[in-house]
C-alpha cells in the first residue's frame, strides 16, 4: 500500500531473534543483550500471522534478520511458512554465516532465494576484533556452503569502518572477480549505544570509488545500492550510504522486531506493537504504522545518533 509521501510499501524486514552468536562493535554491547522473557516475544505462528496480514496490504518481498536469524531453532520451518503465504514473492535472509554449513540447503529448500552475508574484513585477527568472539574461517565456510546450496542471489555485506577496513577495500571487491557474489559497502550507522567508533570511523561510501577507480557504473536492480563493477568481474559491487545520501524519498521498507514491534522507519523511535493480535488486529495496526512512516530518518552523525531506541541487533539493520 502506498504510505502518505506516496511510496509503495512492498517489503518488510522480519527480525526473528535479538541473540546473536556474535557481539559485532557496531551492532550491540559487548554483554550480549538484556535477555526478554519469551512471552515477550512473537511466536512462530505470530510471525506468520504478521507475514499473512502484511502480505495483504501489499508486502511482497521478506528480509528474515535479527540478531543473527540462525540461531532461532525453528528457522527452517518460519521460513518454509512465510514461503508458502500468497503474495511473498521473495524471502532474503541476512546472516553472520557461520551456521550456514548446516542451514544453507535447508534454507534453500524452504524457498529461501537469496542471502546476505556479513564480511567485513578478511583478516582473522580483525575479524575477531570487530565480532569481539568470532571465527573468520566459520563465516568463509558458510559463505562457500552458501555458493553450493543454488541461490540466485548472495551478497557479501561489509560495514565500512574507517582507520579499520578502508585499507582492504580492494581485496573485498576482488572477492567479486572470483566467485559469484555481490559486494556491498554499507556506511557505519551510529546507533544508540554500539561501538565508541569516533568520527574517523564514519566515512562516506565514496572511499570505494576513489580506491577502485577501475569501477564501473551498473544500471540498479531496484535496491538502495548504487551499483559498479570491477571489469570482468561476476558480480557487483554496491555503495549503500545510509548517512552521506539517505535514500528515505524510495524507502518502501518497514520492519517488524523479534519482540512484536512495526517500526516505519529505522531511525525513530515510533513502533506500533502487533504482539497478541489476530489477523485482523495486526491488518489495521500495519496499516496504521504504514500511514504514519516519516518522510526521512533526519541528520545521522556522530553526534546525532540514531533516535531508533534500539540496537541494531534489536531491530535487524
Ligand atoms: N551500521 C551499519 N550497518 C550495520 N549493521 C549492523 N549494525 C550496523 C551499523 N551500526 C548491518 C551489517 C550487518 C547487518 C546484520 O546489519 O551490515 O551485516
Ligand atoms: Fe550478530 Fe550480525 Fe549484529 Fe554482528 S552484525 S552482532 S553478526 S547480528
Amino acid at each position: 500500500m502506498l504510505d502518505s509521501f506516496g511510496r509503495n510499501i512492498t517489503y518488510m524486514r522480519v527480525s526473528v531473534t535479538d541473540l546473536c552468536n556474535l557481539r559485532c562493535r557496531y551492532c550491540m554491547p559487548e554483554d550480549g543483550v538484556c535477555k526478554k522473557t519469551h512471552a515477550e516475544m512473537l511466536t512462530e505462528d505470530e510471525i506468520i500471522t504478521a507475514v499473512q496480514a502484511a502480505a495483504s496490504l501489499g508486502i511482497t518481498k521478506l528480509r528474515i534478520t535479527g540478531g543473527e536469524p540462525l540461531v532461532k531453532k525453528n528457522i527452517v520451518s518460519i521460513c518454509r511458512r512465510a514461503a508458502q503465504i500468497p503474495g511473498i514473492r521473495e524471502i532474503c535472509v541476512t546472516t553472520n554465516g557461520t551456521l550456514l554449513p548446516e542451514l544453507a540447503k535447508p534454507l534453500r529448500e524452504a524457498g529461501v532465494s537469496r542471502v546476505n552475508i556479513s564480511l567485513d574484513t578478511l583478516d582473522a585477527q580483525k575479524y575477531r576484533y570487530i565480532t569481539r568472539c568470532g571465527e573468520l574461517s566459520q563465516a568463509v565456510d558458510g559463505i562457500h556452503a552458501a555458493l553450493g546450496a543454488g541461490f540466485e542471489k548472495i551478497k557479501l555485506n561489509a560495514v565500512l569502518v574507517g582507520g579499520f577496513n578502508d585499507d582492504e577495500i580492494p581485496a573485498l571487491a576482488e572477492l567479486t572477480r572470483r566467485y559469484p557474489l555481490d559486494m556491498r559497502f554499507i556506511e557505519l550507522m551510529p546507533m544508540v549505544d554500539s561501538g565508541d567508533f569516533g568520527p574517523e570511523a564514519f566515512i562516506p561510501c565514496t572511499v570505494v570509488l576513489d580506491k577502485l577507480p577501475e569501477l564501473q557504473s551498473v544500471e540498479p536492480d531496484g535496491g538502495v545500492a548504487r551499483l559498479y563493477s570491477l571489469p570482468g568481474a561476476k558480480g557487483s559491487i554496491g555503495l549503500i550510504s545510509p548517512v552521506s545520501a539517505h535514500f528515505c524519498k524510495e524507502c518502501n521498507r518497514i520492519r517488524l522486531t523479534a519482540d512484536g514491534k512495526l517500526k516505519p522507519c529505522l531511525h525513530s523511535a515510533d513502533e506500533y506493537s502487533l504482539k497478541g493480535l489476530d489477523y485482523d488486529g495486526m491488518v489495521d495496526m500495519i496499516r496504521r504504522s504504514i500511514l504514519c512512516k516519516p518522510s526521512w530518518h533526519g541528520t545521522l552523525d556522530a553526534a546525532n545518533r540514531s533516535r531508533a531506541g534500539r540496537d541494531m541487533n534489536q531491530i535487524g539493520g
